[in-house]
């Protein structure tokens, strides 16, 4: 009998791993219409797959983000417009990429151990509605590529 080679997910450069995750991701929001259940399940997709530290949205509610759906340690709860990576993402309306958040000006830390960061945006009507918020204990773990499929990811929850 022929050996069966087996390719564990480790094995997955992380572009492979987002290719591969997409469809399922597709497939996962293809039955469901509510916002919540398709981020609660978004957030564990993400760090099954891509073994992130700690994965999850911010929602906004009048003047601020609120803690949405997620995966990882216990974390902050509100974060104002303009404050932190996320509230300065949604104040400009763009992902930002955070190679080292000691060097990042008013850097929210939820946890010591996180130590670069991305945040996407997503958009509703032409406004900010939420943010996909992904943290890593590694420094600069975060590139184009990551902005690419996440914003992918985005995408899709944008059209629910
Ligand atoms: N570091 C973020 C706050 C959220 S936690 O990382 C989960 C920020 O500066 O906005």
């Amino acid at each position: 009998m022929a050996e069966q080679i087996i390719i564990s997910n480790n094995a997955l450069s992380r572009e492979q791993r987002y290719v591969e995750l997409l469809p399922q991701i597709k497939s996962l929001l293809s039955g469901e219409t509510d916002l919540i259940a398709n981020l609660a399940n978004l957030a564990a997709a993400l760090k099954e797959s891509m073994g992130f530290f700690w994965v999850g949205f911010y929602l906004i509610k009048g003047e601020e983000l609120v803690l949405g759906p997620f995966q990882g340690p216990v974390a902050c709860t509100r974060i104002g417009k303009g404050k932190g990576v996320c509230g300065t993402a949604w104040m400009k309306g763009s992902t930002i990429i955070v190679e080292d958040v000691d060097l990042f000006p008013g850097h929210i830390a939820c946890s010591s151990s996180s130590r670069s960061e991305i945040v996407v945006p997503a958009f509703r009507n032409g406004e900010v509605f939420l943010v996909l918020d992904v943290d890593s204990v590694h420094l600069s773990d975060f590139n184009a590529v990551d902005e690419k499929y996440l914003g992918e990811i985005i995408k899709l929850i944008e059209v629910l």
